[in-house]
């Protein structure tokens, strides 16, 4: 009976408004609806349009509380991230406390809100109004415990540029596999301020939930844990490519009900021949290194499917490709704005994924088994990518020069041992 009322209870979400933070809380709400729940996302509406991009089936399977915090068609250019964190936070206070007040006289009172660790703020809601405060962190138990350890003044960096820092549960770790908001000095010195501030009242949070799972991170787990129990509840990712249910190899996109012109695309190509290149929701690469990546691909004459996603209004020349690149390799691959990256990485055309190995993209190479090559561009990507090279064992880390550019060779060098 009790599991029974547990059951029809009502959740509420708040997702930092990011499609790599959206998503991983939007399949952890499907899965909650698929037990019995009642799943509420809310979330400003300016996101409206990473919520377009997100799986369908887990929106049709939550309720969405969309709110405006004043900037609905996105922030300035001019507005800081900390000014337009801030301005989130402020509004979104009110707008999440409202909220929980209108169902409460609905009858739909929410027994929980589950926020990104990125809104610390949330935890204050939730409690002001008398239900649990959970906090869903976004990021593997290795970075979070990096982060923790930097905020308790234990050592995360080497003592020499070129040393190693030895931290328990992880890797020997160099400069260049830590989380670039810790390492580099230059740049929004807020980046740290966010990150750090996940773990500022966590000690308070109701229940810690990391999307993350025990048998990829036990040992680091286990040293995170103190004094919280975090509950690993990851993968977050559709349940149908997790496991045993995991489709790869024995379906086409179209048993999958999703065709698109990609997967068409991909339906033509042999088993294992595609190299799938992307970088995620908001790294934009540079000129330079678009180059080097057009470069490989096209003078060794694999097929390719490349994610080249339209750069924000403030990175401006960032993603640009080489003039004539599309046509020149108009037979041989396909670029693309946007893709359903999951039925890509299920489908048994993809031999290999050139990844920035954010977080999401890694857990979903990982599960889909894809070898997957790391160019990881900033925050919590060359940690990932680390464990994806040297523990792991699921890829390679594609080596930058001293401009921090990966060079053609060198991506094909990597490329070659999955292809
Ligand atoms: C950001 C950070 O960069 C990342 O390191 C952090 O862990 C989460 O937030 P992002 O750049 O968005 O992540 O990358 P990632 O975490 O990989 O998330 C991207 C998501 O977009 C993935 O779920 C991926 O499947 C999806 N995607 C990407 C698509 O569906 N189609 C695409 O064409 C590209």
């Amino acid at each position: 009976m009790e599991e029974e009322t547990a059951k029809s209870a009502h959740v509420l979400l708040l997702p930092y408004p990011l499609l790599g933070h959206i998503n991983p809380l939007l399949q952890f709400a499907d899965r909650l609806a698929s037990h019995g729940f009642r799943a509420t996302i809310v979330a400003p509406i300016r996101s409206r349009g990473d919520f377009r991009k997100a799986d369908p089936s887990a929106l049709a399977s939550v309720n969405l509380e969309f709110f405006s915090d004043g900037h609905d068609n996105g922030f300035p250019l001019d507005l800081s991230l900390k000014a337009q964190d801030s301005n989130f936070s402020r509004v979104g206070s009110r707008a999440v406390g409202d909220l929980i007040d209108r169902l409460t006289l609905e009858g739909a009172r929410p027994v929980c809100l589950i926020y990104n660790s990125f809104l610390p703020w949330a935890l204050d809601v939730a409690h002001h109004h008398g239900i649990l405060g959970v906090t869903f962190l976004t990021q593997p138990c290795a970075v979070c415990t990096i982060y923790i350890r930097y905020i308790r003044g234990f050592p995360v960096l080497p003592k020499e540029p070129d040393g190693c820092v030895a931290i328990p549960g992880l890797p020997l770790l160099g400069l260049r596999d830590l989380p670039s908001f810790i390492t580099q000095t230059e740049g929004d010195p807020y980046h740290l301020e966010l990150l750090s501030g996940q773990f500022k009242n966590i000690d308070q949070a109701d229940y810690v939930l990391v999307n993350s799972f025990d048998s990829l991170e036990a040992e680091v787990r286990r040293e995170m844990a103190e004094p919280w129990s975090p509950k690993l509840i990851g993968p977050a990712l559709p349940s149908v490519y997790i496991g045993s249910r995991n489709p790869r190899a024995s379906k086409t996109s179209d048993e999958q009900g999703k065709p698109t012109d990609c997967l068409h695309w991909l339906d033509d190509r042999s088993a294992g021949s595609v190299v799938y290149v992307s970088f995620g929701s908001l790294a934009a690469l540079s000129p330079e290194q678009m180059e080097e990546v057009a470069g490989a691909l096209r003078w060794c004459k694999w097929p390719f499917l490349w994610v080249v996603r339209l750069p924000f209004a403030n990175q401006k020349g960032g993603n640009a490709l080489p003039q004539g690149f599309i046509e020149a390799t108009s037979e041989q691959g396909l670029v693309v704005p946007w893709c359903p990256q999951l039925d890509v990485l299920v489908h048994r055309a993809v031999g290999c994924f050139v990844t920035h190995c954010g977080w999401n993209s890694t857990l979903e190479g990982l599960t889909q088994g894809v070898p997957m090559i790391a160019i990881p561009q900033w925050s919590d990507q060359p940690t990932n990518s680390k464990l994806v090279s040297d523990v792991w064992k699921l890829g390679v880390r594609a080596e930058a020069d001293e401009t921090e550019v990966v060079r053609r060779g060198e991506l094909e060098r990597c490329i070659r041992e999955f292809r």
